[in-house]
């Protein structure tokens, strides 16, 4: 560091603007905690990015008792369902009935936006656009987080705790040195193509659908703009297909018995690789991974964002308890208690990809068996319960009674629809 380095203080320092790392920041404010979040993206291109659209309801609700769910509330759409279609027709889970909860469509730009505002409204120090990100003494009761400001000032920030959520490309994964990390990793052979048409529903929930040309998705994102995926080769070059032929291979992996898409213009596509990976343990000394650092999912389960908020809702609590007893206990089971819920995820996400999804190398037996599969999780009850329970999200754990995130779960807990 230069004699012009600046240095700031904070108690938890966190990289990354994202789903974690802005909840985060969100919650220990609420509890008095003081944080700082840097992050190399500039505020637009967050509030802009098309990404994930369903939240759980344990997420909204978190929000709503922290104050930060009004717009979700009243400009998000409650969805009390979805359908699984396959052999053209679509078969309905629904999710009120199964399990007294629903989900949120409200895209996760917008979650950003409503969470940067809140934290900017009570005077947090958020800094955008900077660079050459580091960690430093992680192992040590004063790490540290490098970084040039936005206006090129290169700053030191020392914190009590640092918290990567900086997503699965970023430098916070990999401080966990390769000697203590285990990486639970696996690839899948597809991607999925996603686009944003300008177009009216195709339907009033989301259709996640298996055909022999294999899966698509279709989502929404305002009654103008609908968000639509289709199973590809993780390869695939988007801008070699034309608009006529998206649509004709969306609508023949759909299509049929008087269901079909409404077609529009396709403002924006792109290709989407599909993982699984687990990092294993989640902390190293002072340093917490949380969200995307932590753990990566394919889209199919609509879990990403979730599990990114369900790690936070449970590092704050241990942070209340570090902060405001004194009590390092709950930080260190973090990890622990945390994957509970991230290796369900993991299974769920891993199981509706597996079932959904055509795959190259399946035999004619792997075919059929996986359409028992989807008559067994379609046709019964505890079948769809199964899915239902998944879809709307498990509960967090609450370890530190009395604390914002553990309250704001106790309120809302068992709150139906
Ligand atoms: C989306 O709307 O972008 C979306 C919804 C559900 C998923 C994945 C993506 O499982």
């Amino acid at each position: 560091m230069t004699s012009q380095t600046t240095r700031v203080r904070t108690q938890v320092g966190i990289v990354g603007a994202g789903p974690a790392g802005l909840m985060l920041s969100h919650l220990l404010s609420v509890a008095g905690i003081d944080s700082t979040v840097v992050e190399v993206r500039d505020r637009a291109g967050i509030e802009t990015t098309i990404r994930a659209g369903i939240l759980e309801q344990g997420t909204v609700d978190l929000m709503a008792a922290t104050g930060v769910g009004d717009r979700v509330l009243a400009e998000g759409s409650r969805h009390d369902g979805i359908e699984i279609r396959y052999g053209a027709e679509s078969r309905r889970i629904d999710f009120p009935s199964l399990t007294g909860r629903s989900v949120h469509l409200y895209p996760q730009h917008e979650v950003l936006k409503d969470l940067i505002a809140a934290r900017l409204d009570r005077g947090a120090d958020i800094r955008f656009g900077v660079t050459g990100v580091t960690l430093h003494d992680v192992t040590t009761d004063r790490p540290a987080i490098g970084f040039t400001d936005a206006d090129g000032t290169p700053v030191e920030l020392r914190c009590d705790v640092v918290v990567g959520c900086d997503g699965s490309q970023g430098i916070s994964r990999p401080a966990v040195p390769d000697t203590l990390r285990t990486d639970y990793f696996r690839a899948y052979p597809f991607g999925w193509f996603g686009i944003l048409a300008e177009a009216p529903p195709s339907s009033d929930e989301l259709v996640y659908a298996h055909s022999e040309r294999g899966f698509a998705l279709i989502s929404s994102r305002t009654p103008t703009v609908q968000r639509m995926y289709f199973q590809c080769d993780p390869r695939e070059d988007a801008t070699q297909w034309s608009d006529a032929r998206i649509w004709d291979e969306l609508q023949a992996r759909v299509s049929g018995n008087g269901f079909s898409l409404k077609e529009g213009r396709v403002f924006q596509r792109g290709v989407i690789p599909m993982r699984s990976y687990v990092c294993s343990p989640m902390r190293h000394g002072r340093l917490f991974l949380a969200g995307d650092a932590a753990h990566t999912v394919p889209p199919t389960g609509a879990k990403g964002l979730n599990l990114a908020v369900s790690d936070v809702a449970v590092l704050s609590q241990a942070l209340e308890r570090f902060f405001l007893d004194g009590d390092p206990g709950l930080l260190e089971e973090y990890g622990n208690t945390a994957s509970d819920r991230v290796w369900r995820a993991q299974h769920f996400s891993w199981w509706m990809t597996s079932m959904l999804h055509r795959d190259e190398a399946a035999t004619d037996f792997d075919a059929r068996r996986r359409l028992g599969e989807l008559g067994m999780v379609t046709g019964s009850a505890a079948g769809r319960a199964f899915l239902a329970e998944a879809y709307t999200g498990w509960p967090v754990a609450l370890t530190n009674p009395g604390s914002v995130a553990a309250e704001a779960i106790r309120l809302t807990a068992g709150r139906t629809p």
